[in-house]
Order: C-alpha cells, then structure tokens, then sequence
C-alpha cells in the first residue's frame, strides 16, 4: 500500500500543473477562465486563440498523463500506474495551483491511455476526430470517446485494472461534460470555428 502514495502525490501534482491555463497566459496574455465555454482546456483555448496556443496546450496536457503514467508503469507495475494516472487526470481537473478549478480531463486521460495501451489511444483519437470533423464539436467527440473507452478495452482484453480504470475514467469524462450535454441537448453547444466571447 505504502508503494501507492508517491505516485498519487507525484501523478496529482503533475496533473495539476495548468498547461491549457499557462499557455493562454503567455501566448495569448489572457485568463482562458474568463473566456468561451469557462473551460481551462485544449479546445477553449483552440476556439479562443487558436491553433498555435491551443497546440500548445493540447501538447502540454496529453504529455503529464503520459509521463507520469509510462514512468510509472515501467518501475512499479500496471496497478499503480493506474492509480497514479487517475490522481494525474483529477490533478488536471482540481489543479492545486488554480483553486481546484481547472479542465474536463479528456487530453490528460488521454496520454494515460497512450502510456499504457497505444492500440486503445489510436482507436479513440481516430473516433474523435472523425466525429469532430463531421460535427464540429469538440464536446461531443469527447463523450463519444468516453463512452467507447470501456467498450474497446473490454473487446481487446485488456488487463483488468486498466478495464476498471477505462470504467471509472469513461464515467469521470461524461460527468466532467455535464453543462456541455446540457448545451449538447438544448443546440447551443460552441462549435470550432465559432466566435468566442467573453464572459462577464
Ligand atoms: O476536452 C474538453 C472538451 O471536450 C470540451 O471543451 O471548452 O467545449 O467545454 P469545452
């Protein structure tokens, strides 16, 4: 058990460093809170600055779960990992240094996925971006794919604890999009390309 507690102190630490937030800060000299959907996340930054810092941030937020959890994974085993890559995806989520408020989780647990089973991160980034590309939101990528996450690790018989975690990280995602199904079901959703303004 005591085997646990660095790598969840380590993974929530490092999930909370805000790359999204950062790259907003410096790239485009604004609080990407105050601005579009709220979100401290790749895709408000994207819609709000565009690519290069939205890029940025992706890039940022994909590669804490992915380190964290590949480091991990090769010195204390697949259990720990992903435990370790669950703290780092809450980190992201209730960053520490942001007042516990910070993105939705999909590019973090994204990279976890990538650390540990490429095949399933390959399978669900073709997913998204297929569905973002004929819908144009981001959001409905992003549920699609936390949907998908269990149902492919159990089709290729994946380890069990990196099934139960696809369960718990799948259902964490949907949860995290709330006020976007909302949005989702009411036609009001952000599309890419859409203006964004700020909020007051
Ligand atoms: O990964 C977050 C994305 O799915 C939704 O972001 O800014 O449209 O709420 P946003």
């Amino acid at each position: 058990m005591s085997n646990y507690i660095l790598p969840i102190i380590l993974g929530y630490l490092f999930g909370s460093i805000p790359f999204s937030f950062l790259s907003a800060k410096y790239l485009g000299k604004i609080d990407i809170r105050n601005y579009g959907s709220g979100n401290s996340g790749a895709t408000n930054v994207l819609r709000t600055l565009g690519k290069k810092a939205g890029i940025v941030a992706f890039i940022g937020d994909f590669l804490k779960g992915f380190i964290v959890v590949a480091v991990v994974n090769s010195t204390l085993g697949l259990d720990i990992a992903v435990v370790s890559g669950a703290f780092t995806v809450i980190g992201h989520c209730y960053p520490v240094f942001l007042k516990f408020k910070g993105g939705k989780g999909v590019a973090t647990a994204g990279g976890t996925i990538f650390a540990l089973y490429p095949l399933v991160g390959f399978i669900l980034l073709i997913s998204l971006v297929i569905i973002v590309m004929i819908s144009r939101m981001v959001s409905l990528g992003s549920i699609s794919v936390a949907f998908l996450l269990p149902i492919i690790s159990l089709l290729l018989n994946t380890d069990k604890s990196f099934l139960i975690y696809s369960i718990i990280m799948g259902l964490f995602v949907i949860y995290k999009h709330k006020a976007n199904i909302s949005r989702l079901l009411k036609g009001t959703e952000s599309k890419l390309g859409s203006t964004t303004v700020k909020k007051n």
